[in-house]
């Protein structure tokens, strides 16, 4: 695939100049689901999916954009002078975004580049496509410039604040941390109150990771999430007036049952009841996992996914659908929706010798059911973002 990049770079492009090569990863989280924007703990995993970017420097400030996934769009001009979002620029508003927040960060961008991106990961997926895309871009521009002082945690701040300040969603830091930071076979539990982590192998001794997208994205994604993200802050503010926390995180589930009537609405209530009892989840799923427990951390994937269905409302019919036919299959260890919600893919654990059987049976009554097929996609833990020698 490098080879093929290259060429068409070059056909593109033209020849000539120094053209550098970059991968930055999508994500699965594990465990820990709308808990990063809420000072709790989260158990992504970089995936080997994810965005391949080729550049070179140019001698103007010009910047040049294609996509080989949307190939149709032609090469998309802008410069370093015109950082602005706009409709037209479509997906090139992620990368223009970092370039932005490089230059809120100080560092000046003397010369514009040319770039090449082609991304394996399923469109609309939900698996951090687009936070890919912003740690890809990051490291095309930190490599590119020499900018030394930036670390791989730097460029994860730096994406998250660009799709927060310029593509106008909320993200917390998961997904980009998840690109930047991965590690082959290891998830990252991640605090995401001090960006504390530690590095846990996923050893599911005769198990895989199966994630199932149910091919469905509901409209007000990025509303609904900010929603989510103001109800929580709402309930924070109240118990506030009652406990000393910074944030919902800081809660045990006792701390929360003990005060939870200072939250006045029921659903704020709910949301928070969320927030505080999956933070715990993940970190008893982590001690589950480091005992070899797998099974443990199973049975609090599927408490996940109730939560996120019953008491945080992100999840629809397909995915309910996905997540029960699921749980009826022997052999599945666990299985919950997985990212932000509102479609998007299920992550399950399943045996080995179960994994044939999952992908038929569930594939066949999803489409009876939903009426348009579901993917599955058998995945290995990758490392984060790197340069391609
Ligand atoms: C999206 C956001 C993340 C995180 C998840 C939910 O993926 O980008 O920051 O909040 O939803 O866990």
């Amino acid at each position: 695939m490098q080879k093929e990049l290259m060429e068409k770079f070059v056909e593109v492009y033209g020849e000539g100049g120094e053209i550098r090569e970059y991968f930055a990863p999508g994500r699965v989280n594990l465990i820990g689901e709308h808990t990063d924007y809420n000072g709790g703990h989260v158990f992504p995993c970089a995936l080997t999916l994810g965005t391949y970017g080729l550049a070179r420097k140019r001698d103007d400030r010009k910047l040049r954009f294609y996509s080989v996934n949307f190939s149709r769009l032609g090469v998309l001009e802008s410069s370093l002078d015109d950082l602005i979002p706009s409709d037209q620029a479509g997906w090139t508003n992620y990368p223009k975004g970092v370039m932005w927040a490089f230059e809120k960060r100080g560092i000046k961008l003397e010369h514009g580049v040319d770039f090449l991106i082609y991304g394996n990961i399923p469109n609309g997926s939900g698996l951090s496509s687009s936070a890919s895309l912003e740690v890809l871009t990051g490291l095309m521009l930190k490599d590119m410039f020499g900018v030394e002082e930036l670390s791989m945690q730097d460029l994860a701040l730096i994406g998250q604040y660009s799709e927060n300040n310029f593509n106008g969603m909320n993200c917390g830091i998961m997904d980009q941390f998840a690109s930047a930071m991965g590690k082959k076979d290891c998830a990252i539990f991640l605090d995401t109150s001090t960006l504390d982590y530690e590095y846990a192998p996923v050893k599911l001794k005769d198990a895989r990771i199966v994630i199932t997208n149910s091919k469905v994205k509901h409209s007000l994604v990025g509303s609904a999430y900010n929603d989510r993200r103001n109800e929580c802050e709402t309930a924070l503010k109240e118990l506030q007036k009652e406990v000393d926390i910074k944030t919902l995180g800081d809660l045990s589930e006792e701390e929360f049952e003990a005060h939870m009537s200072a939250i006045t609405s029921d659903i704020c209530r709910k949301r928070a009841k969320h927030a505080v009892y999956e933070n715990q989840r993940a970190v008893k799923a982590v001690n589950a996992l480091k005992a070899d427990n797998v099974e443990e951390f199973g049975k609090l994937m599927n408490a996940s996914h109730v939560s996120l269905r019953d008491d945080y409302e992100v999840s629809c019919e397909e995915i309910d659908i996905l997540v029960d036919l699921a749980w009826q299959i022997p052999g599945v260890i666990g299985s919950r929706i997985t990212g932000g919600g509102f479609g998007g893919c299920t992550v399950s654990i399943v045996k080995n010798d179960a994994v044939d059987h999952f992908i038929d049976t569930i594939g066949k009554q999803y489409k009876e059911k939903v009426g348009h097929e579901a993917e599955f996609y058998v995945v290995d833990i990758g490392d984060g973002a790197h340069v391609i020698a």
